[in-house]
């Protein structure tokens, strides 16, 4: 076996040297085990993906030091507090401890195993450091009943972690961005590169002018203008060019044509300050009351937050868009998102699982949503900026899993199974949502239904791909798809190729 596989890997670099320009949109150089990217005619090319999760590099997620450790109150005859108070008790005090400087962490709140009653309640993480963790997400059991707020205006969500106190403040000039960055690209050419330097955070702002809009056909939802942006660190600068290198590539392309020099791209050094980092929630099951009329309550809510994770933990019945996730360098890892109840049957579709803008470098693996059918699975919304990566995931029922709206970029579905659902990049103008993706990759995933579709000036790519049949996208054009388009058995996964790349180099 082995032997074939590197017989297969010599025939392709052969082919490689020969004709002068590679065969595969990604394939590996025998020789120095880089990944080598074919451009698309306008030069954009598959992004790097492998910077992903938790500390970019989906890092071991690291043991803290528990410092509370709750149980059942009706397991206690010590204590005259509800379940949900003495979460949120111990969530203030533990907040009120110091963050220790080598870990990131101020301690861990250890539930027990165990039912805990927590109806009435939910409950906000607003500061750096803080694990709450169960024995298993079979063992440790929190029964809710959140619901929509008494106004009707806002969806709870048992818990929210957030950063209330963020600012992001511009620090320094813009920048112009003077060539036309593709997609893919680790760097940009500015007017003038004084004043960066390596380590550098910056901020690039994309204006997505009339002209490009209107191209992109998607005016009646932005009408005349629309801006997007991403956070990179500096990782070079080449003084004499003008060039800022990233430490991770630009998800989509700066096309020149379509900006002018009073409202040009720009790279802007920033400064955030009030950004919670390092929480994470594990090994416990969320069970929301199957009762509770109109208005269930979400379940998580991870807005602005960086270098968190969620990992091994159960959902149940929770209503909405039953977790959104915005925030920078996150982990979600074996969460199983379930629906024993239909959802309701008027009204807008819910996604069971959101990746909004800022999202950004945001990896879900090994989970499992169920019972959503009709609904939207893995989802991104708002023209978030990749890399996100969804692998070797699973949703069962007819579920949608895709981008929803408004051109996110830089999306992987990867190695993802659904058996009966659909995956889908494509144009949503009945919604006046247009399209929703550019520059995302679906990659040896098993889909009943794919439907890629290439926007105007913008690529997307479906390689190696096990599905029953390509879904109608009208007269869109047709995104590069591929159904043998995977190299070597060592790219059977794109995210975990790209990682052993960036690893070795
Ligand atoms: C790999 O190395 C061999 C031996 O040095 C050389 O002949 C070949 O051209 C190299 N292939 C590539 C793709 O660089
Ligand atoms: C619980 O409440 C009862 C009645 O108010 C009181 O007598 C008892 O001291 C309380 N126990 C604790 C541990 O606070
Ligand atoms: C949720 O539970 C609390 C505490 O048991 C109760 O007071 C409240 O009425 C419940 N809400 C709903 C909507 O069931
Ligand atoms: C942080 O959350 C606590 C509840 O856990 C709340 O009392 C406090 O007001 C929040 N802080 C900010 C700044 O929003
Ligand atoms: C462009 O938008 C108009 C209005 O929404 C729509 O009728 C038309 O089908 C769209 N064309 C394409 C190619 O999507
Ligand atoms: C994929 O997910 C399954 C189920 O969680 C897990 O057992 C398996 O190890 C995962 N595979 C990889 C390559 O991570
Ligand atoms: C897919 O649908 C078929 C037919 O309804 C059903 O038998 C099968 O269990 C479904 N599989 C999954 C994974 O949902
Ligand atoms: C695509 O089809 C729609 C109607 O189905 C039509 O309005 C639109 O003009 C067509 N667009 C192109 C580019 O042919």
């Amino acid at each position: 076996m082995a032997l074939s596989v590197l017989f297969m890997i010599a025939i392709f670099s052969c082919l490689h040297v020969t004709q002068g320009v590679p065969i595969y949109w990604v394939s590996l150089d025998a020789n120095t085990s880089k990944l080598v990217y074919k451009p698309t005619n306008a030069g954009d090319t598959i992004m790097d993906f492998s910077s992903v999760g938790y500390l970019g590099r989906d890092a071991k997620l690291p043991e803290v030091p528990v410092k509370v450790v709750l149980y059942p109150a009706r397991n206690c005859k010590d204590t005259n507090k509800s379940d949900g108070e003495s979460i949120q008790h111990a969530i203030n005090e533990l907040s009120s401890l110091p963050l220790d400087p080598c870990t990131g962490f101020r301690g861990a709140i250890q539930l027990s195993s165990g039912n805990f009653d927590v109806r009435g309640h939910h409950f906000t993480i607003n500061t750096s450091g803080i694990l709450i963790t169960g024995s298993s997400s079979s063992e440790t059991i929190l029964h809710a009943n959140v619901s929509i707020a008494e106004d009707g205006m806002d969806v709870h969500a048992l818990f929210s972690v957030e950063s209330p106190q963020q600012t992001i403040t511009e620090v320094g000039h813009r920048a112009a961005i003077v060539e036309t960055v593709p997609s893919g690209s680790n760097y940009v050419k500015l007017d003038s590169s004084c004043g960066f330097k390596p380590g550098d955070l910056v901020s690039i702002v994309w204006p997505m002018t009339s002209r490009w809009i209107q191209m992109m056909n998607m005016s009646e939802r932005w009408g005349n203008f629309a801006v997007t942006s991403i956070e990179r660190r500096v990782s070079r600068v080449n003084g004499e060019k003008n060039m800022v290198f990233l430490d991770i590539p630009v998800p989509f392309r700066v096309d020149l044509r379509y900006l002018s020099s009073s409202q040009p791209a720009y790279l802007v050094k920033v400064e955030i300050s009030g950004r919670v980092s390092h929480v994470g929630l594990e090994n416990f099951k969320a069970v929301q009351d199957k009762v509770l009329p109109v208005g269930r309550g979400t379940f998580l809510n991870i807005a602005q937050v960086e270098d968190s994770w969620v990992r091994n933990v159960v959902a149940v019945d929770f209503g909405g868009d039953t977790m959104t996730v915005t925030g920078k360098r996150i982990t979600v890892e074996g969460l199983n998102l379930i629906r024993t109840i239909p959802g309701p049957m008027k009204g807008p579709k819910f996604a069971d699982l959101a990746i909004a803008f800022p999202g950004s470098q945001i990896l879900v693996k090994n989970s499992v949503i169920q019972g959503g059918s009709s609904q939207f699975s893995y989802m991104t919304r708002d023209q978030a900026n990749g890399p996100n990566v969804f692998f070797n995931s699973t949703a069962y029922g007819s579920s949608h899993a895709e981008p929803h709206a408004h051109f996110a970029t830089g999306i992987l579905y990867d190695s993802m199974k659904f058996e009966n659902g659909t995956i889908s990049l494509r144009n949503r103008p009945y919604k006046h949502h247009g399209y929703t993706s550019g520059f995302s990759v679906v990659w040896n995933c098993h889909t009943k239904v794919l439907e890629v579709v290439k926007p105007p000036q913008a690529a997307n790519w479906a390689i190696g791909n096990t599905i029953q049949s390509l879904g109608s996208t009208g007269n869109e054009t047709l995104g590069f798809i591929e159904p043998r388009g995977i190299e070597s058995p060592r790219l059977a996964s794109l995210y975990l190729a790209q990682k052993a790349a960036a690893k070795m180099h």
